[in-house]
């Protein structure tokens, strides 16, 4: 069982063996935290995904990690859901991008990971609900990965993504 910690940052200066990136099926790159990434891996990352692409959303592919530096190895790419109010799969999409990381962190053999907050930007996923999502689907999901970090990028996220990892003592009603 994994450790799970939520720490709030810039996720391409966490150090270890993998690093997840919310990209497009394109894995060419883009914005927010997956422009970051391929701004700081070089554009060596952008010529290795687009030769493994497309990737399906809830999938994961790796490359390596290139211009980041160790002990960063590995970045696994992942799409997550459009959010599209709810009724189209998103969650489970989502859960899937969690799942899919996981198996191929162990097949890696990274045995650290740090996540953003996927699809909870450009893809508009509801921040609340994807960090339940999140929380819950890497406490379910089996592997060998001992050390994986929430990073959010902001204090709105690290709240929510906190609660998801501890939630508030809820009132127990007496009697
Ligand atoms: N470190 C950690 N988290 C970050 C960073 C960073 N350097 N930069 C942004 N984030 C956070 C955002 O604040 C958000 O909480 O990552 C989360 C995911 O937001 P996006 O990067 O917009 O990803 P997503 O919503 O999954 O949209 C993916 O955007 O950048 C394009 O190519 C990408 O088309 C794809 C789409």
């Amino acid at each position: 069982m994994a450790v799970i910690d939520v720490v709030r940052g810039d996720i391409t200066r966490e150090q270890v063996d993998a690093i997840v990136t919310a990209a497009n099926e394109s894995l060419l790159g883009g914005g927010g935290v997956d422009g970051a990434i391929h701004r700081a891996a070089g554009p060596r990352l952008a010529e290795a995904g687009g030769a493994i692409a497309p990737c399906p959303p809830g999938e994961a592919m790796a490359t390596p990690a290139f211009d980041l530096d160790p002990p960063v190895r590995h970045v696994i790419h992942t799409v997550g859901p459009v959010w599209r109010g709810g009724g189209y799969g998103e969650a489970e999409v989502l859960a899937s991008c969690y799942r899919r990381c996981l198996a191929v962190a162990d097949e890696l053999g990274a045995r650290s990971v740090a996540f953003p907050a996927i699809a909870t930007g450009v893809y508009g996923f509801p921040a609340d609900r994807a960090a339940r999502i999140a929380v819950g689907t890497l406490r379910s999901t089996p592997s060998q990965v001992e050390r994986i970090r929430l990073v959010a990028f902001d204090e709105t996220t690290l709240t929510l993504l906190r609660a998801a990892l501890d939630p508030p003592e809820t009132n127990a009603s007496t009697g």
